[in-house]
């Protein structure tokens, strides 16, 4: 048994009684420093034990309530303005579980919050380090074409990684060895162009409605506003040098655009379509990847699959899962060794909290349309806390997937060392898995 005084001891039982009442910030004291560091034979509890006390979400979108920024006995009604729909979707802020803790900066945006640029034939949106600072390694777009409609020829400095959502898309592109490549993608389908590398965009008339997709940039200032475009190039260059560059008339270019079009309605293409024969030949690298064609693996709450570098191999910079969640599931506790990681929902009710080391951490609520933002090297797990599946994207900025088990850390590590850690049982020790669980069910 430590030495701890009277006081101490009574301060430790107050809090938890406190806590167990379901105090919000009942936080024990701390112990006093220990009065020698003499060796210690055996694990001994040197600070009180964490509270017992359940966290679970208050409410969710879905209830048919004002919340209130309360918890057990903690926390007071607002008497100020309420946004109740933003309320609603955001339980973990305005009642926070008692584990959060200290100073996370914000990682939860959604594309509803973002300025919308409207164009004849489709539309783009997108969020970027301004949006949310924490978000420094990429930035998402969100764009939609109608029918036939063309994001116009471009490139940009950043290599541009890309989920179809909805409808087929149809992607050209040229190399710098002058090979060209045609693909056409449909929904759960990727692409990918290196940074710098030409290309184009138009809506396949698959689906009368066009098609919808999320973009990746791999930096978080990218815009999709900083992009360089045909049309604008060639405004801006005068006109006698094109005559000269292409060996024709300047008359040839009497109708050229004098501003960018950036996305304009078009012919819909033959989902077939070939490119012009290249005297350096097509691509051997697909810049297209069938990811919806590749089976998931099952796990106890859910699926997960890859695509990097090593099946995708055009995509040197982004690596993706896709993961669903069962009702009551959560992708397990885990973290990224080197890479952030941008999530985006397509569908379900999602909850997460960030570990940010010393003491801080965060618990973030996730829908559809909402992104989510997990710097290297924070602990995560993201549960699903609605009542329907929970599917969503990790995207990393890497060539190849990695993350850490926290089960099958702590499975693989002397079993003794980790019990004096954590006071555990051997049974308790025994559940802890030595192969990744990567979505654990309800239990
Ligand atoms: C695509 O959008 C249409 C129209 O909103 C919808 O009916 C369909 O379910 C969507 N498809 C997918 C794959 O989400
Ligand atoms: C996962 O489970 C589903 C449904 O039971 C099954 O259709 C699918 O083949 C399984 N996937 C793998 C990779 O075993
Ligand atoms: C899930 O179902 C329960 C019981 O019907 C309901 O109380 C809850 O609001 C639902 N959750 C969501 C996210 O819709």
């Amino acid at each position: 048994m430590p030495k701890f005084s009277r006081n101490y001891l009574s301060a430790v039982i107050a809090a938890c009684l406190l806590a167990s009442s379901g105090g919000v910030y009942a936080a024990p004291p701390p112990p006093p420093s220990p009065s020698s560091t003499s060796s210690s034979p055996n694990a001994t509890p040197t600070v009180p034990y964490a509270s017992d006390d359940p966290n679970y979400p208050l409410w969710n979108p879905d209830s048919n309530i004002v919340p209130q920024p309360m918890r057990g006995t903690f926390g007071a009604n607002i008497l100020g303005p309420q946004n109740i729909p933003l309320e609603l979707q955001n339980p973990s802020l305005l009642a926070p579980p008692t584990t959060d803790h200290g100073d996370v900066p914000n990682a939860h945006w959604s594309f509803t919050l973002s300025h919308n640029r409207l164009q004849t034939g489709g539309w783009v949106r997108e969020q970027t380090v301004t949006d949310m600072p924490i978000a420094k390694e990429m930035a998402g777009v969100n764009m939609r074409l109608e029918a036939g409609a063309i994001r116009e020829l471009h490139w940009h400095k950043t290599a541009e990684w890309a989920y179809v959502l909805n409808g087929s898309t149809q992607i050209t592109t040229v190399t710098p060895e002058g090979q060209n490549y045609i693909g056409t993608v449909h929904p759960g389908d990727l692409w990918y162009f290196p940074a710098g590398q030409p290309h184009s965009l138009q809506a396949t008339a698959d689906s009368p409605e066009g098609s919808e997709f999320l973009l990746i940039f791999d930096d978080g200032t990218a815009s999709s506003e900083d992009t360089f475009l045909l049309t604008d190039w060639l405004a801006h260059v005068p006109k006698e040098v094109l005559a000269k560059n292409f060996q024709t008339k300047q008359s040839a270019f009497n109708k050229i655009p004098d501003r960018e079009l950036y996305i304009f309605p078009g012919t819909p293409p033959a989902d077939d379509a070939q490119p012009p024969v290249s005297p350096q030949g097509i691509s051997s690298l697909p810049f297209t990847y069938e990811f919806s064609k590749i089976k998931p693996a099952n796990y106890s709450g859910g699926t997960l699959k890859i695509a990097d570098s090593t099946t995708f191999k055009a995509s040197k910079s982004i690596a993706v899962a896709e993961v669903t969640v069962e009702p009551g599931a959560m992708r397990e506790l885990h973290w990224h060794p080197i890479q952030d990681e941008w999530a985006y929902f397509i569908e379900g009710y999602a909850r997460m909290t960030l570990f940010a080391a010393d003491s801080n951490a965060r618990t973030f609520d996730y829908q559809a349309g909402d992104i989510a933002y997990v710097p290297a090297p924070y602990g995560h797990y993201i549960e699903n806390v609605g009542n329907t599946t929970l599917r969503f994207l990790e995207i990393f900025k890497t060539e190849k997937y990695q993350d850490v088990s926290l089960s099958q850390w702590l499975a693989l590590t002397p079993p003794e060392l980790v019990k004096e850690h954590l006071q555990v049982s051997d049974e308790t020790v025994g559940k802890f898995q030595k192969q990744k669980q990567l979505v654990v069910g309800p239990q």
